[in-house]
């Protein structure tokens, strides 16, 4: 018999300190530069101005990561980072943690959530797209391989 779908098990919640060797290793996976070390990951879970979330499913607790960050004075939103783990992608695991960010950014007052994105990077593009998100602009050289960045906004 098949497993059940991911996506329809997805559930997401705030990631602790016994997460951090998995948050280490799919940064380490998913990114090749501007990486968030242990140390500010281990800072972030602690932190008022950031959210770590964690997304699990059935049995696999660990499928991905988002990182959103908060600032005082702005009800604008940053979703910093995320990723899903390789053999999870493509099933609603970006998706879900993007929908959970958004929740919690609403749930503390904020009007927007903003990202930024590799120019180069077409899966997060559509995702994004696809979930709502609108060009706002971009930014040239912005990765540290020189690599340039869209910027996104949704309206909340
Ligand atoms: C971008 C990312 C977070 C998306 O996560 P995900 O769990 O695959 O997201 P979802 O399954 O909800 O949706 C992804 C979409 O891309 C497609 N997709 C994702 N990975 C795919 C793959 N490896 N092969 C084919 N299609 C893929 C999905 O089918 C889906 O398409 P749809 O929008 O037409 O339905 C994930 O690809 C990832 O971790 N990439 C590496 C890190 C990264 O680039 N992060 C974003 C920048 S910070």
């Amino acid at each position: 018999m098949q497993p059940p779908p991911v996506t329809a098990s997805v559930r997401v919640r705030r990631a602790e300190v016994s997460d951090l060797d998995d948050l280490v290793a799919l940064e380490e996976s998913s990114f090749v530069q501007d990486r968030l070390s242990r140390a500010q990951y281990r800072k972030h879970l602690d932190s008022e101005s950031a959210l770590v979330l964690v997304a699990s499913a059935n049995h696999r607790r660990f499928l991905g990561t988002a990182v959103v960050f908060f600032r005082k004075g702005t009800t604008v939103a940053r979703l910093y980072s995320i990723a899903t783990t390789p053999h999870a992608q493509g099933k609603g695991v970006g998706s879900a943690l993007i929908h959970a960010s958004e929740n919690a950014a609403r749930g503390r007052g904020c009007r927007s959530l903003r990202l930024e994105v590799r120019k180069d990077n077409a899966v997060a593009i559509r995702l994004y797209e696809r979930l709502g998100y609108v060009r706002i602009g971009e930014y040239a050289n912005y990765y540290a391989d020189g690599t340039g960045a869209f910027r996104f906004e949704k309206l909340l």
